[in-house]
């Protein structure tokens, strides 16, 4: 399958957007268009799998999502209790390995065991991790990092220390952002290790995002040459 791309993207993040508006065309309700979301997601897992990407992670609740109404707010944190707890699990049938970033402390308890219990019964797998980001913001992110420096009384702090401390100390920077909808702005994410991220906005709602889907922006990202800097 590899052989399909001339190169591609180790670690691809999504922000998943539209869910709303897709329901809302359909004349349903916005939590409909999470849970048809939440069916991308397992879409995009398999694509993941199958053209062998090593790291995807998906945006999918941001620090500034608690200014929706409460409905909505527990609909989506019963969808991801849901979705993580499934009997046929799929994480560990596919062996991929869960992780989120973000602060969950204030998520439902429920939701909280059920994502460590999984995170724990996955941490061995390696071919493909699946980052949940949930309750981040990059700017959360970044100055929860300067504390813990401030703490630590450390004082001759360097980009490799520093990027230590943030919630993605073990995955590698994004190569590729994928937002969804149409937007194109990154609305509070992995702000510090977008640096040199190419990015990617197709129109398509997240609900109808599929294979297809995925394979364009495969392409997309084949085609574009990067620089850093350099010439
Ligand atoms: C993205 O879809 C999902 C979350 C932010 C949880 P939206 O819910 O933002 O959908 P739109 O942007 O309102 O259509
Ligand atoms: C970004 O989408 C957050 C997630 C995808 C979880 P939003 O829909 O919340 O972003 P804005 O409000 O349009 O910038
Ligand atoms: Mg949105």
């Amino acid at each position: 399958m590899t052989k399909l791309f001339k190169k591609l993207p180790n670690h691809i993040a999504i922000i998943m957007d539209g869910n709303g508006r897709w329901a809302t065309r359909r004349g349903m309700p916005r939590n409909y268009g999470h849970r048809e979301g939440v069916n991308a997601i397992e879409r995009t897992i398999d694509a993941c799998l199958k053209y062998n990407i090593k790291y995807c992670t998906f945006f999918a609740f941001s620090t500034e999502n608690w200014k929706r109404n409460k409905e909505e707010i527990d609909g989506i944190f019963e969808l991801l209790r849901e979705y993580i707890s499934k009997n046929d699990n799929i994480f560990l049938d596919k062996q991929v390995k869960l992780k989120h970033i973000g602060i969950i402390e204030p998520f439902p308890d429920d939701l909280k065991s059920c994502l460590m219990d999984m995170e724990k019964k996955t941490e061995k797998f390696d071919k493909l991790t699946i980052t949940f980001a949930l309750n981040y913001g990059g700017r959360d992110e970044i100055v929860r990092a300067v504390n813990q420096l401030l703490k630590s009384k450390e004082t001759d702090i360097n980009e490799k220390s520093f990027s230590l401390c943030l919630d993605t100390q073990d995955l590698p920077d994004p190569d590729f952002v994928i937002r969804t909808s149409g937007e194109q702005r990154v609305s509070n994410f992995m702000l510090y290790q977008m640096a040199y991220s190419e990015f990617y906005f197709p129109k398509i709602c997240w609900p109808s995002f599929n294979e297809k889907h995925f394979v364009k922006a495969l392409k997309m990202f084949e085609k574009r040459k990067r620089r850093y800097g350099g010439v």
